[in-house]
């Protein structure tokens, strides 16, 4: 933050409060109000925080309204192109691009990394069979705390280091054996001679009784849909994340809080959702119908991956989805898939409808990483547990990030009271 010398005034009943505004690298300027209610005595109003910049932060820019998404400063669609989800981790946590040696070191202590405490079996075993995966993956990263005593003390770099390698490394292994266990099917051990992506396909289809060759265009497919999932700045989970930490609480507890707000159909159970939508609508001529209930104010209805509090333009992230949905359909010869057919010739007729282009609502990630997903041989249950193994390195890099900031506070919002002032209490017998 720079250039403090500027002011805005704010001015309540004649009398005029000045506030200093901070120029961002990039972005609107912000208006720095912490001192306000000392000084004015009033709070400022923001519920779902549509104008309020909760932290600083160096990792993720994005321009909603040129649809442009940033990792430390480089676009989405060239990593997605030319980098792979390790080294974007790489990236994400410690802010610039790996060498080769440096990416060789981090994937060795990742892969070190990926198999769970034996123990850990049991506390899979106590689930019904028929939990979602993201109820287990809640429970089970959660519990991480009970199991890895050495990487819980936040205070100790070390320590932070070691429970960021972890959390990277052992997500896939926890995803895929919430899988497994619902399926019932053995758990799959981990592989370390393989890369994250072909690792992750491995545990969730193999199967003892039989080999399982990883075919590498999936494998490719799967990195992308991570690499385009990591990272998304201040979204809903993140900042869960961040508030949950702020009270000091230990990384693993804090990225289960993360896990539980992805889960919602807003965030990343849209996923899972648009893909049910899709399924539902069928067939292009049912199309309209679906159109109009997602227009219709009376009707809860809405188009599942479509719309974005940030992006009012194409999120970038849905372009690459897009594309890579052709290929890998193509690639394994279901290039007819007639919920790809569905999906186009709905993002075609919403976006040839005032209702959406007036209110910039644009397809989002979501919209075709669940047919990839679909044609890979995941269930619908699947989808969100995979957005949250992606998105692990956002939380915890943002989690390092908060932690080893001089300024943090615990998080800590006011509110308008709106209920009863002070009345006296009424006995039972009188009400
Ligand atoms: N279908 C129909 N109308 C919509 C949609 C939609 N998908 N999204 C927003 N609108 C309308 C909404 O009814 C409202 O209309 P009006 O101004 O007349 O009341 C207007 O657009 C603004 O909507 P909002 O709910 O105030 O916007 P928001 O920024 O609070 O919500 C959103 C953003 C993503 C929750 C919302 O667009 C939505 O529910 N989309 C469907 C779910 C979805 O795809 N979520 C995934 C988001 S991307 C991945 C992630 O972040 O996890």
């Amino acid at each position: 933050m720079s250039d403090e010398k500027r002011t805005a005034k704010l001015e309540i009943e004649g009398k005029t409060y000045e506030l200093p505004i901070f120029s961002p690298t990039a972005g609107p300027d912000v208006v720095d109000i912490r001192k306000l209610y000392g000084t004015a005595g009033v709070f400022t109003y923001d519920p779902g925080f549509t104008s309020t910049a909760s932290c600083d932060s160096t990792i993720t820019f994005i321009d909603g309204d040129k649809g442009e998404l940033l990792h430390r400063g480089y676009p989405i669609d060239q990593l997605a192109e030319k980098s792979h989800f390790l080294e974007v981790c790489y990236l994400l946590l410690y802010g610039e691009l790996p060498s080769p040696a440096e990416l060789e070191d981090f994937e060795s202590r990742v892969t070190g990394h990926t198999m769970l405490h034996e123990q850990m079996v049991y506390f899979f075993r106590g689930f019904r069979r028929d939990a979602h995966p993201m109820a287990i993956m809640v429970g089970v990263v959660g519990a991480m705390s009970a199991f890895y005593h050495d990487s819980t003390d936040i205070r100790d770099p070390w320590q932070r280091e070691v429970a960021s390698i972890r959390m990277i490394a052992k997500m896939p292994t926890i995803a895929a054996w919430a899988y497994k266990y619902s399926i019932g099917q053995p758990f799959e051990y981990p592989r370390n001679d393989l890369d994250y992506a072909s690792n992750f396909l491995r545990m969730c289809f193999s199967v003892p009784a039989e080999d399982y060759e990883v075919n590498p265009i999936l494998s490719r497919a799967m990195d992308r849909i991570f690499t385009l999932h990591a990272d998304h700045e201040q979204n809903a989970s993140t900042s869960t994340v961040r508030l949950a930490s702020s009270s000091g609480a230990n990384p693993f507890a804090c990225i289960a809080a993360g896990i539980a707000c992805l889960w919602g159909p807003a965030h990343g159970g849209a996923n899972q959702a648009c893909l049910e939508m899709l399924q539902e609508i069928g067939t292009p001529d049912r199309i309209p119908e679906f159109i109009a209930r997602a227009k219709d104010k009376d009707d809860p209805f809405r188009l599942m991956g479509f719309g974005h509090r940030v992006y009012k333009n194409f999120d970038p992230r849905a372009k690459v989805m897009k594309q890579s949905a052709d290929e890998v359909l193509e690639l394994l010869g279901i290039d007819n898939n007639p919920t790809l057919q569905v999906a186009k010739e709905l993002e075609k007729q919403a976006l040839a409808d005032p209702y959406f282009t007036e209110k910039k609502l644009f397809p989002n990630v979501d919209f075709y990483s669940g047919i990839i997903l679909e044609a890979m041989g995941f269930p619908t249950s699947m989808f969100t547990p995979i957005f949250a193994v992606s998105r692990t390195i956002g939380w915890i890099s943002q989690w390092k990030e908060m932690i080893s900031d001089p300024q943090m506070k615990i998080g800590r919002p006011r509110q308008l009271y709106q209920g009863a002032t002070l009345r006296d209490y009424v006995d039972i017998e009188k009400r």
